[in-house]
């Protein structure tokens, strides 16, 4: 968000927007003074609502710091899956809908909490047959099916780790991840739809094997029927699998900090981060966030629109939901497929309480227009959230009016794979909300905006956001990296959690999220790193050096622009632009394809030789360059200019 977007947010102050009496009456959070009490005594606070879960053994205490990792519950035992499942089945949830799943071409299937355990078992009993023990790693690429939520709830109940990675990365992408955990098996599907087209999901899975030598097995969901090549002695159907596996079986009981998953997460250099969650810390901040911040009730029916291979889908689509036994709506399709109501056709469908959505997807509706949600009945909903990136406030009426219908609350979290949970957001029945700030941090966390030196910033003005004290759901380190964890994370500045967000923070205390400060793009709420593309680019035979910045954009928040200098003797045409935009598509997936590429002779660098970004991004999006005093070669700022200003 630029600073006249924020200065924008700041005038819409005046309507800040209060809780509606009906609404706050009937809210799980309806004092105020849980702020206070939580930071009064902030681990009694977590402790509290770790007691909400099921533990085989009580934590002998609530948190163990030792700057900068963090145990917590330290002494305790518990399961996820038993914590998302079996405790439901001694309660009237037994067959109550756990996961209502929607796919593509319009196919249904509900799965009750007792379907769920059946399933979730069989395929624990399918994992250790393949020799999958506590600890060992089990990758998925999938789409977004149930097989996908099943199989990750089996890899919790028996102790393996999973780590998601999202169907849209492209193979290489896909095979760093699985080397960097050296995964064992990994979960895959013959193919998945998207707007009415078949993905190549194995394909590209049979493509990344290619290059690793730690995975054994690789099963294969049937969702497509697509003709595919099984590997004889690698390749195993699911259906096979699981008509042989048997029901039942005991949830393994893991220790509070025992690794539960890794998901792999862009960052300031070119090879993503194995960001680490552990089992206690993460349910219970998951588990408290999702309850009182989507204010959840017995007979809601929520949807998040994430995709699993995100924080987002493993937080609020499976483990929150789940661990409370919500009703959670797991949805393949695209929000314009077939036609741009599908969202809203959903959510007439299945009468869905609570939506859970990203800014950009908001921008693309109502670019689309506000009769496609007006065809459908929408007056189930109660409760509105948005997550991924700042959302502007025009952006936070339109959703508010066309399909809050002026009643339901906002909630905007602020948070990120790292943070595991919700950290920053309203309480719904309490905090009157200003559209475009995610406004407070909520109980038993504190958050403040600092300068470079770590010191408060005065009221308005912008800086990094940090988080003073270890949090349930923070990541316990990096996968094989640790001391990447503590460079990354606690080393800006001494003691304090660097989110890489810029803040302000207003004259009521109020977050309003800037954007990221670091070489991190927020594309449609996707995390991309910039050095991820520039390699993707430099793998090019053509390119010799590239620089990529996010440029603002209209949809997608921001859009990867590409300045490329090419190798001697190589001249750039249309086609070179083509395929310089399809090779990083290759190399990433298509959410890093940049828009622009514009080639120069020379990038613009300071005289220590580094990237003068910020030029960079003045050119791109056609405003006047800033200072280029600094620069070692000055012209070429001004020739950028010359050439591609309209
Ligand atoms: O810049 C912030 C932005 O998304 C980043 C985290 O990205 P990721 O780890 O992919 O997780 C996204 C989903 C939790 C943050 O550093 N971000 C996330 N939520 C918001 C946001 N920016 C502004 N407002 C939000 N509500």
């Amino acid at each position: 968000m630029s600073d006249d977007n924020l200065l924008e947010s700041f005038l819409f102050d005046e309507q800040a927007h209060s809780p509606s009496a009906e609404f706050a009456e009937q809210a799980n959070v309806q004092d105020a003074r849980i702020y206070q009490d939580a930071s009064a005594d902030s681990l009694s606070y977590w402790a509290k609502e770790a007691e909400q879960l099921h533990w085989f053994k009580k934590w002998d205490s609530v948190l163990d710091w030792k700057p900068p990792f963090a145990k917590w519950f330290v002494g305790g035992k518990l399961n996820v899956a038993y914590n998302c499942i079996d405790r439901h089945l001694e309660t009237s949830r037994k067959n109550k809908a756990a996961i209502i799943f929607e796919g593509e071409p319009g196919d249904s299937r509900v799965i009750t909490y007792q379907d769920l355990y059946n399933e979730v078992t069989k395929f624990a009993n399918v994992l250790k047959s393949l020799g999958v023990q506590k600890g060992d790693r089990v990758s998925f690429y999938m789409p977004m099916i149930p097989e996908l939520a099943i199989a990750m709830l089996a890899c919790t109940r028996i102790g393996a780790v999973h780590s998601v990675v999202f169907g849209g990365f492209a193979p290489e992408a896909l095979v760093g991840r699985v080397n960097d955990a050296q995964a064992k098996v990994i979960v895959t599907s013959d193919g998945g739809y998207r707007r009415g087209k078949v993905l190549p999901i194995k394909d590209n899975v049979d493509e990344a094997l290619k290059a690793n030598d730690s995975v054994e097995k690789v099963v294969v969901v049937k969702r497509t029927g697509s003709d595919i090549k099984m590997v004889s002695g690698r390749d195993l159907w699911y259906h096979e699998l699981m008509e042989k596996a048997e029901v039942g079986g005991p949830a393994e009981p893991m220790s509070a900090e025992d690794m539960l998953f890794i998901l792999y997460t862009s960052g300031t250099t070119g090879k993503p981060k194995g960001v680490v969650h552990s089992t206690g810390g993460y349910l219970t901040g998951v588990a408290t966030t999702h309850r009182n911040i989507f204010d959840l009730k017995e007979d809601d029916v929520y949807w998040c629109t994430a995709d699993i291979g995100w924080i987002t889908g493993h937080s609020y689509i499976l483990y929150g939901p789940l661990a409370n036994g919500a009703t959670t709506v797991m949805f393949e399709g695209t929000p314009d497929y077939p036609e741009q109501d599908r969202f809203w056709a959903v959510i007439e469908k299945y009468k869905v309480t609570i939506l859970y959505t990203a800014p950009t997807a908001i921008r693309a509706f109502m670019k689309w227009g506000e009769e496609w949600p007006a065809k459908r009945n929408l007056a189930s909903l109660r409760l509105l959230g948005s997550v991924g990136e700042p959302i502007n406030p025009e952006a936070w009426q339109w959703y508010h009016k066309h399909i809050g219908g002026k009643r339901c609350p906002i909630v905007d979290t602020w948070w990120q794979t790292e943070t595991g949970q919700i950290l920053i957001s309203p309480l719904p029945g309490i905090t009157a909300t200003k559209p475009g700030s995610a406004t407070l941090p909520i109980p038993g966390i504190e958050v403040d905006v600092v300068d470079a030196a770590g010191f408060p910033m005065p009221t308005g003005q912008s800086g990094f956001l940090i988080i003073k004290q270890p949090w349930p759901a923070m990541l316990s380190t990096v996968f094989n990296d640790p001391q990447r964890y503590v460079d990354q994370y606690w080393s800006r500045f001494e003691g304090v959690y660097f989110a890489g967000d810029g803040a302000k923070k207003d004259k009521d205390g109020y977050i309003w999220i800037l954007g990221r400060v670091d070489d991190v793009l927020n594309i449609s709420g996707h995390r991309i790193g910039t050095m991820e593309v520039e390699s993707a680019l430099v793998d090019h035979p053509a390119v010799a050096e590239a620089a990529v910045i996010g440029k603002a954009h209209e949809i997608k928040g921001q859009a990867a622009s590409a300045f490329v200098t090419l190798k001697d003797n190589v001249t750039y045409d249309d086609k070179l632009i083509k395929e310089l935009k399809a090779h990083v598509a290759k190399k990433i997936g298509a959410i890093a394809r940049p828009d622009d590429i514009f080639f120069t002779a020379e990038l613009p660098k300071t005289r220590s030789g580094k990237i003068m970004r910020r030029l960079l991004r003045d050119v791109a999006e056609g405003r006047a360059v800033g200072d280029t005093s600094t620069l070692a070669n000055p012209d070429v700022v001004t020739e950028l200019k010359d050439k591609y200003e309209d």
